[in-house]
């Protein structure tokens, strides 16, 4: 595995690749590697040629007050874990390079950027966008892989490249998790021992809400009542916990299509995320 950090000397390192026909996969990042960021990069690498993976912890899309300084970093780390999962280029370049001096352009999504994340966190997708538009110009991927842990920003980042007709196909995995259901995330390194064990309550709440499906229930607000009760022994209060339409994120009344429930929490210094599509299975 390389690992590089300008732009000049990525292209020129897939330059050959793309001439003699090889597909190329990116795996955007913001490192701190865990078994969600590996699956990304195992489907990356069963289906596309060259393998790259970004690693930019990307300031635009941190909010003021938010973790951007905290957030864990550790390159050496994460090459190792890239390298053993068969990664062909570790793209890691500095900030100046993706933002350079006078940088001011910047692409902003609407309707579907505003609701669930968007809306506790101003100007998150906008950050979110653009720096994904730059990575996917600077590697020219054929495929580029993306987990449905963050089921806004797949839905942003889908809707971005049909809007900006961008020549990548783009992969939405599914969500790794611990053993105890607790979704895999960067993140998750904040937590202190007991609040570790209080975060699976998101998970609680999905698995209510599934549960109250499977038994019949189609009233989305007796869905969400089901789903915030299983937090509740936990002391964990959502930020947000919503049901809305899987595709286009607008609130729905009755679990017919299929739904999205999505949700946020703060768990001592950490605000996670998590979410679920309910499967009625046809059944009314
Ligand atoms: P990051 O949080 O590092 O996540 C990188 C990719 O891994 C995203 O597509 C995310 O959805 C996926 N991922 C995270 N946890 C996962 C899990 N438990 N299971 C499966 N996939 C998981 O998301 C970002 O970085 C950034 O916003 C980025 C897209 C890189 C733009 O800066």
């Amino acid at each position: 595995m390389r690992t590089l950090h300008t732009v000049a000397e990525l292209r020129a390192e897939l330059r050959a690749a793309r001439a003699e026909g090889r597909t190329i996969g990116l795996v955007p990042t913001m490192g701190a590697f865990h078994a969600g960021h590996v699956s990304l990069m195992e489907r990356a690498r069963a289906e596309t040629d060259v393998v790259v993976v970004s690693l930019f912890v990307n300031p635009t899309q941190f909010g003021a007050g938010e973790d951007l300084a905290a957030y864990p970093r550790d390159e050496a780390r994460d090459a190792e874990i890239a390298a053993a999962a068969g990664v062909d280029v570790l793209f890691a370049p500095p900030a100046e390079e993706v933002y350079p001096h006078g940088f001011q352009t910047t692409v902003a999504v609407g309707e579907l950027a505003q609701p669930l994340e968007g809306a506790h966190r101003p100007g998150h997708f906008d950050g979110v966008a653009t720096v994904v538009v730059k990575l996917l110009n600077m590697v020219g991927p054929d495929v580029a892989f993306f987990g449905q842990k963050d089921a806004q920003q797949a839905l942003v980042v889908r809707r971005v490249v049909r809007d900006l007709d961008i020549p990548a196909r783009i992969e939405v995995c599914p969500t790794v998790r611990e053993p105890d259901g607790l979704a895999m995330s960067s993140r998750n390194a904040y937590l202190a021992p007991a609040e570790r064990e209080r975060a699976v309550a998101l998970r609680r709440a999905l698995d209510a809400a599934e549960q109250a499906v499977a038994a019949g229930e189609r009233d989305a607000a007796a869905v969400a009542t089901a789903a915030r009760a299983a937090m509740e022994p936990y002391g964990v209060e959502p930020e947000y916990l919503a049901l809305v339409a899987a595709d286009t994120l607008a609130p729905v009344d009755r679990i017919e299509q299929e739904v999205l429930v999505a949700l946020a929490a703060r768990v001592g210094p950490a605000r996670l995320i998590d979410n679920t599509i309910l499967q009625t299975n046809g059944r009314p």
